[in-house]
C-alpha cells in the first residue's frame, strides 16, 4: 500500500500539504537533501506542529541524537545502543503520546545495518479478524504507570500503542501473554517493510498510526540519526 511520499528540500517546500498528508491515516513522508542542522530541523517542524522538548535532548530542546554512546562500558540509553529494535511506538508510557516522529539521517550505517522498519496500522487492521481486533481493543496492558490497550478507537479511527520492552519491563507477563505478544510481533514483522535512509533524508511518520523499528548496527558504527517528536497540528 501507500509508498512514502517524497519531497526535495527547498524554500518552496509545501508545509501545509505535508501537514495535511500527515493528518491522513498511514502517511509517511521523506524529504530529501534536508540540511543537517538542529535549528533547521526545529524551524521546519515548528511549521507542522508542536515539538516535544525533553531534558535528554540537545540543549534540552527538540532534537535527540540517536547514536552509539557508552559510559563505563554501558550504553547511555537504549536509543544509544547498537541493538535492533522490534516494531514499537515511541513514548508508549507517556500520558500523552506524541503522534508524529521525524528522523533525520546525518550519517547512515553501513550497508545492511540499522535499516528502519515500518508497519502501517491499516495493513495490520486489514489482516486481523474482528475477534482479534476486539481483543486488542479490550485487553489492558501495563506501560509503566499507564494501563492501556494496544488498539484504541477514537472517533471511529483506530490508533496503536505497542512497545514490548516497556510492557515487559514493568509487569510480570503470564506465559499466555508472552505467547500473545510473540504472535503479534510475528504478524507485525511479516507485514513490515524496510526503508534505508540516506544522508540528508528526513523521514516523518505517524507514531500512532504506524509502528517502527530498526535493524542491529555494528558496535563501532558512526550512524547518527537526529530524532524529533511532535504533535501534528
Ligand atoms: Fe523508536
Amino acid at each position: 500500500m501507500d509508498l512514502p511520499i517524497s519531497y526535495n528540500w527547498g524554500h518552496n517546500l509545501k508545509y501545509l500539504e505535508i501537514a495535511k498528508k500527515l493528518h491522513q491515516e498511514s502517511s509517511l513522508i521523506v524529504i530529501n537533501e534536508f540540511p543537517l542542522d538542529d535549528n533547521e530541523l526545529q524551524l521546519f517542524i515548528n511549521h507542522l506542529g508542536s515539538i516535544l522538548k525533553e531534558s535528554r535532548n540537545n540543549n534540552a530542546e527538540g532534537v535527540f541524537d540517536v547514536k552509539i554512546a557508552r559510559q563505563n562500558n554501558f550504553f547511555t540509553s537504549i536509543a544509544n545502543s547498537n541493538l535492533a529494535f522490534p516494531l514499537h511506538t515511541d513514548c508508549a508510557d507517556f500520558d500523552s503520546v506524541p503522534n508524529t516522529i521525524g528522523l533525520l539521517c546525518v550519517e547512515p550505517a553501513d550497508e545492511n545495518q540499522g535499516t528502519n522498519n515500518f508497519v502501517y496500522l491499516n495493513t495490520l487492521l486489514n489482516h486481523l479478524s474482528e475477534h482479534a481486533k476486539q481483543k486488542l481493543l479490550n485487553k489492558k496492558w501495563k506501560f509503566r504507570n499507564q494501563e492501556k490497550s494496544i488498539l484504541q478507537k477514537e472517533n471511529g479511527i483506530y490508533k496503536i500503542c505497542y512497545d514490548r520492552i516497556t510492557m515487559e519491563s514493568f509487569s510480570e507477563l503470564s506465559r499466555d501473554e508472552i505467547e500473545e505478544l510473540n504472535n503479534l510481533d510475528k504478524i507485525f514483522k511479516d507485514l513490515s517493510f524496510k526503508i534505508k535512509l540516506k544522508k540528508g533524508d528526513l523521514i516523518l511518520f505517524r507514531n500512532d498510526l504506524m509502528l517502527h523499528g530498526r535493524d542491529e548496527i555494528d558496535i563501532n558504527s558512526k550512524r547518527l540519526i537526529k530524532r524529533i517528536r511532535f504533535n501534528i497540528n
